[in-house]
């Protein structure tokens, strides 16, 4: 029988990283992975995969719309959706390849099979033959993330053709002529936006009264007026609560949250976005005595061990935003503390990012969240229609808020509505990290031209009540 000093259960973003760290540190380590390929959902079949549609759906509608405003003449752009789909396809394979790579460098064995828990340091993997094979390990990391959660209370087929995860949305055969997307949130409005770009009309239906529930409620509002210019229709405050599959392609069934009648529309793909549960089957926690918490997660400390000593857990598997860079920073985390080390998470930042055109961005405290809170707050803001850079790439759409403590100034939370979002809200978690003022980040030289000028005009505005260009 192998013994390991760490087997990680799962190779997602959060299990391949704990692996590497842990190897890094002289551990030495295994992951088991059932899939063929390494890299858990994020790679395969989730943010990897649809940002290569992101990007070329994006340069489709921007071929037609943007270039000739530019003085760049092309004739109407046709779809060519088998090798945009291919493009994708290249994508992933070369970033799971990659992973597998940095596990043979860095001498990591992959047991390919499903993982089982036996008790305190013991496993078994099982393959596809059904054969198992049984290991030690002196420490077990279950990272095996996070599974598509359905309707709560509503019965739904996916066959990932018509009724569709964000599996199936990633590979449709053909532009549908009209998609449902059940759910605003993150996957529902990036997938969404994909399909809506390459012709299909759109229609989000949200039970709650905004899209990306828990954003802050100005960035909110206004990037929902961006979606619709763009074309997308929602239904906000309905609550879906049938998804059936008919002659024609598919039926929902939602009734406003308020109360009144419900209304059936029909679409030719219905693509179900509403949240993601953690995945624990088969992994044996019970009989091995690991506990779960109310929502079935696995139920950690601060140092994120379990229940029982030497199995810890990380990732979409346990309490926190299912992020794949959360999970990533846990898995870094937790191998330091398995090595006798000092890992750490710093959970007030942590960037969360749509990738949708304009892209939304943010990290730390919203608005709504301060006031909550009873916490005193100077907001200023700075819109990307006065950075001379966003008129130069006709990109004016959206706007820099930083929200900073009215005593201290420290800043606690910063939300960008814009091209280029998610790049430029590092500079903030940066600055957050430190503990940063917004006076800190006003006074801080930045590039000129750069759409970042306007993080730091917000930044101005909010330590000294006006930003220079405005
Ligand atoms: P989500 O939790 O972001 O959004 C689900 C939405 O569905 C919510 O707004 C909820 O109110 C709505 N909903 C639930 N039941 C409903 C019903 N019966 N009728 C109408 N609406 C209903 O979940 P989503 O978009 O599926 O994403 C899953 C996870 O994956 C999230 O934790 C997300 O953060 C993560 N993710 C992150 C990405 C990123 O960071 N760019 C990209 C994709 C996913």
């Amino acid at each position: 029988m192998s013994t390991y000093d760490v087997v990680v259960i799962g190779s997602g973003p959060g299990g391949y990283v704990c692996a590497i760290k842990c190897a890094q540190l002289g551990l030495k380590t295994a992951i088991v992975e059932k899939r063929a390929t390494l890299g858990g959902t994020c790679l395969n079949i989730g943010c990897i995969p649809s940002k290569a549609l992101l990007q070329a759906s994006e340069l489709f509608v921007e071929a037609e719309h943007t270039l000739p405003k530019m003085g760049v003449k092309v004739a109407k752009p046709k779809l060519d959706l088998k090798a945009m789909l291919a493009h994708k396809d290249a994508t992933v394979k070369s970033n799971v390849d990659g992973v597998a790579f940095l596990m043979k460098k860095n001498k990591i064995d992959w047991l390919t099979g499903t993982g089982k828990i036996l008790g305190e340091g013991k496993l078994s993997v099982t393959g596809e033959d059904g054969k198992a094979q049984e290991y030690e390990a002196k420490t077990i990391v279950i990272a095996t993330g996070s599974d598509v959660a359905g309707i709560p209370g509503v019965d739904v087929e996916f066959d990932e053709k018509v009724i569709v995860s964000s599996t199936g949305a990633l590979e449709l055969s053909k532009v549908p002529g009209h998609m449902i997307v059940v759910g605003g949130g993150v996957i529902g409005l990036e997938l969404g936006s994909v399909w809506k770009r390459l012709g299909a009309e759109v229609t989000v239906v949200e039970y709650l009264g905004t899209i990306l529930g828990g954003m802050d409620g100005e960035v909110s509002k206004q990037f929902q007026r961006m979606l619709e210019k763009q074309g997308i229709k929602f239904n906000l405050g309905a609550k879906v609560t049938g998804v059936k599959k008919n002659s024609k392609g598919a039926e929902v069934t939602f009734e406003p949250v308020k109360g009144g009648d419900a209304e059936t529309v029909s679409a030719d793909v219905v693509l179900v976005a509403t949240g993601r549960k953690p995945y624990t089957d088969g992994l044996g926690l019970e009989k091995a005595g690991v506990v779960l918490d109310d929502r079935g997660r696995v139920d950690v400390n601060e140092h994120w061990q379990t229940s029982i000593t030497g199995i810890y857990a990380i990732g979409d598997v346990v309490a926190g935003p299912m992020l794949a860079h959360k999970a990533e920073d846990e898995g870094m985390a937790v191998a330091e503390i398995i090595a006798g080390e000092h890992g750490h998470v710093n959970y007030d930042v942590i960037p969360s990012v749509v990738y949708t055109e304009p892209e939304v961005a943010s990290v730390g405290k919203t608005e709504e969240e301060l006031k909550k809170a009873g916490i005193e707050y100077n907001s200023g803001k700075f819109p990307f229609a006065a950075n001379g850079r966003a008129r130069a790439m006709l990109a004016t759409d959206g706007f820099v808020k930083v929200l900073a403590d009215k005593t201290t100034d420290r800043v606690l939370g910063v939300h960008i509505v814009g091209k280029g979002a998610g790049e430029m809200i590092h500079e903030a978690a940066v600055l957050m990290e430190f503990g940063g003022s917004s006076e800190d980040l006003g006074r801080t030289c930045h590039a000129h031209p750069t759409m970042s000028e306007a993080v730091r005009e917000a930044a101005l505005a909010t330590a000294f009540g006006k930003p220079l260009h405005m």
